[in-house]
């Protein structure tokens, strides 16, 4: 990207559910163990939203949290995005919603569907808008509610997800900071690899659908993972080669937080040591697009990034979609 504005991360949130399912308590209700759970993915526990926690509630909390850090007023925001695939309802947006939670009152608002990946797909379009000028102060989350399309019965898949949302703020800026280049793409025949069939206009709800558990997401794990750890590689790749930079100049990445196994996999294949990779997955499991927003603010909260940084982001998900962007902290 060419150009002498840029689009600085200005503020920082998050938001879970109160109610922590641990594995233990998988175990009780599954014929799965504690054992099993972490070995195979790394995840310990996982935040399950109670029914008042929809998912515009969680996206107002972490962007009340992201202006508030930022030092913005709702009024300055003219541009709202919401990343997610388990929208409050099918319309409106989920953004609109949040829009009036949070007394914004002019902003375009809409959402984003990328699956996993909608953080890194949101922080690409922001950054576009607010480089062309057509946006000053944007309000980015990123927010899912995975566990309602989740079956509590599938022990494959239900281990592996939890609920969140987490949010940045972006500003116009003349200094070199914010989102530097990025990669993102897609490959729509691997649709049917991860996907929630019924629910939709191709296949509307019926007694028959219900019973058979089509609302509920079906998953091929192992060729999920495949082009996962494939993804994330050549999105990331290609996104450090088009900043300009050497891999050995990421000071942290902050990959889509669904299985430690991924994540080391990405690691040895980047050739990068598995300490620069921030890792929360264990007390969160994957919480879809909120993933990256949520381990981007701990590791912030933390001290893991400090002003002048590159950093790295990187996902996977449905879709099939990925993206990699390379981001200057400061
Ligand atoms: N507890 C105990 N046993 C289990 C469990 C469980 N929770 N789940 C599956 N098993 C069993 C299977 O039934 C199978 O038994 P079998 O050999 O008797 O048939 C055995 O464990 C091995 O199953 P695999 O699927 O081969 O296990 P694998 O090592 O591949 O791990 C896993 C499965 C963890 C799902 C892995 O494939 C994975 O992480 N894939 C990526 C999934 C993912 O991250 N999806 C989301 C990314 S995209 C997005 O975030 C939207």
């Amino acid at each position: 990207m060419i150009s002498s504005r840029y689009a600085a991360i200005t503020g920082w949130g998050m938001a879970v559910p109160q109610r922590v399912v641990t594995n233990e308590e998988l175990a009780r209700r599954l014929t799965t163990t504690d054992e099993w759970i972490r070995s195979r993915t790394g995840i310990a526990q996982r935040y399950v939203a109670g029914p008042d926690e929809y998912t515009s509630v969680l996206a107002s909390r972490a962007g009340r949290v992201a202006l508030e850090r930022a030092g913005l007023v709702p009024e300055a925001v003219d541009t709202l995005i919401v990343a997610t695939c388990t929208p409050d309802r099918p319309f409106p947006a989920t953004a609109c919603t949040v829009q009036a939670n949070l007394g914004i009152p002019r902003a375009s608002a809409f959402d984003l569907v990328a699956a996993c990946s909608g953080f890194v797909y949101g922080l690409t379009v922001a950054t576009a808008l607010v480089k062309s000028g057509m946006s000053q102060h944007l309000l980015l989350i990123a927010a899912d509610v995975f566990t309602h399309l989740i079956d509590w019965q599938d022990r494959s898949t239900c281990v592996l997800f939890g609920d969140g949302a987490g949010a940045v703020t972006l500003q116009a800026s003349s200094e070199r900071r914010g989102l530097l280049s990025t990669n993102i793409g897609a490959w729509g025949e691997g649709e049917a690899l991860m996907a929630v069939d019924a629910g939709g206009t191709r296949l509307p709800v019926t007694p028959e659908l219900l019973a058979a558990r089509r609302q509920y997401v079906s998953m091929n794990g192992r060729e999920i993972f495949r082009h996962a750890v494939r993804g994330m590689v050549e999105s990331a790749e290609r996104a450090v080669a088009e900043a300009g930079l050497q891999l050995d100049e990421i000071a942290l990445v902050v990959p889509h937080q669904a299985n430690l196994r991924i994540i080391e996999a990405v690691a040895k294949r980047l050739g990068l040591p598995l300490e620069r990779f921030f890792v929360n997955l264990d007390r969160y499991g994957n919480t879809s697009a909120a993933s990256v927003p949520i381990a981007l603010y701990e590791a912030v909260e933390q001290g893991r990034i400090a002003a002048g940084d590159y950093i790295l982001l990187t996902a996977f998900g449905g879709g099939l979609t990925w993206g990699s962007s390379v981001v200057r902290w400061g």
